[in-house]
């Protein structure tokens, strides 16, 4: 049965909230229902016609017929209801399913099908991959962890021993109601991918290669270099004779195969409880080919420098060794290296990003042009 405007005897609100939903439901069936455009014709002058249409029909009926007290509360509704079946009649198009359909009824199957977007990996996730699978091919394999981490194995087992003072660096965000256990079992979020070195070292004997992607959280307040929570890509290599050497020319050839076969690579000295010695790793600026300018401009992303810092590492202290030292891990006897990078940090490098809160954002239109 077609909708037809009754007539109102009562206009109480719930009367009017009743009779104003009726015509609503109505409306929205007959626009979901649109077969072509003939159709579509008669629907909008079904409800919208000057003369007859339903709008003009509820205005006779209801308003009009309103006794005085109720008129202002009637009018009110009415030209709520108007307003949204206007919006229904204006956005009514014919049903998608039969648009292939010309005047006879015949299916065009030339007209294009209702495209369904797929998702697009996220850039983070993206560069993480990609960065993975450079060492993959060299071959490592993927480790992971828990990130709600104990005290243990993100600082103890780390060569942070109980109030030391590099713990402060780490601006950790603990889990409350912990006082009541050993300092050791106290669980945090963890602050970087490193305790996931101790935990795989716990399973597997050496030789290890493992790269381990994660998130990791930091008390940071949000800004253009900075997330509470960001991600992380671990390495660990150990074996008998691993050298510094190693760990230079392992990641000289990651940084190239990930960034381009012309970056250079510096290494810095820098200080880790877990590593010794503890170096920072700089890439040339791949952006202004390390002269530190663009043209006139002053170079950003490498601060006019020409080198850009990509990540910490350094070789193995042999105080973590002891750790995992009944796992074949002596360490008089094997030697490794580990490196730790922002994941979220690299991809903005790499894709051109200035701000690291787009990543977080869910901006579809900005995470689209990843697809
Ligand atoms: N875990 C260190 C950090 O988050 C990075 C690192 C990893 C340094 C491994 C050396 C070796 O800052």
């Amino acid at each position: 049965m077609p909708y037809t405007v009754p007539k109102l005897t009562d206009y109480s609100p719930a009367a009017l909230e009743h009779a104003a939903a009726e015509c609503l439901r109505a409306c929205s069936e007959e626009a979901s229902a649109v077969p072509n455009d003939a159709e579509l014709k008669a629907f909008r002058d079904r409800w919208m016609a000057r003369k007859s249409g339903i709008l003009t029909q509820i205005n006779d009926l209801w308003l009009k017929g309103a006794p005085r007290e109720a008129k202002r509360d009637a009018g009110i509704r009415m030209n709520e209801l108007k307003a949204r079946i206007q919006e229904l009649v204006e956005n009514a198009r014919v049903t998608v399913g039969d648009l292939a359909k010309d005047s006879a009824g015949r299916v065009d199957i030339s007209m294009p099908g209702t495209r369904r977007p797929i998702g697009a990996e996220h850039p983070v996730l993206r560069a993480s991959r990609e960065m993975c699978a450079v060492f993959q091919r060299m071959g490592y394999s993927i480790a992971e962890g828990p990130v709600v981490e104990t005290d243990y194995y993100n600082f103890e087992a780390l060569n942070f021993p109980p109030n030391h003072p590099a713990r402060d660096t780490q601006d950790t965000l603990f889990i409350a109601g912990q006082d009541s256990k050993p300092q050791r079992e106290r669980l945090l979020l963890r602050t970087h991918t490193s305790p996931v070195q101790i935990r795989t070292m716990e399973k597997l004997c050496p030789p290890i290669r493992i790269v381990i992607p994660g998130v990791v959280h930091r008390n940071d307040p949000p800004d253009a270099s900075h997330s509470p929570m960001f991600h992380q890509i671990e390495g660990l290599a150990v074996d008998t004779n691993i050298t510094f050497g190693d760990l230079k020319g392992t990641l000289d050839h990651a940084m190239k195969e990930f960034f381009g076969s012309n970056v250079k690579t510096s290494f810095r000295p820098s200080f880790f409880p877990f590593t010794e010695p503890s170096a920072e790793l700089y890439i040339s600026c791949f952006i202004c080919g390390g002269s530190g300018r663009r043209g006139s401009d002053p170079c950003r992303p490498c601060k006019q420098t020409g080198w850009i810092e990509a990540l910490g590492c350094g070789m193995v202290d042999p105080n973590v060794f002891e750790f995992v030292k009944d796992n074949g891990y002596d360490p008089k006897k094997v030697s490794g290296f580990a490196f730790g990078m922002g994941a979220d940090r690299i991809a903005m490098l790499k894709y051109g990003v200035d701000d690291l809160q787009l990543f977080f954002h869910g901006d579809v239109r900005f995470l689209e042009q990843w697809a």
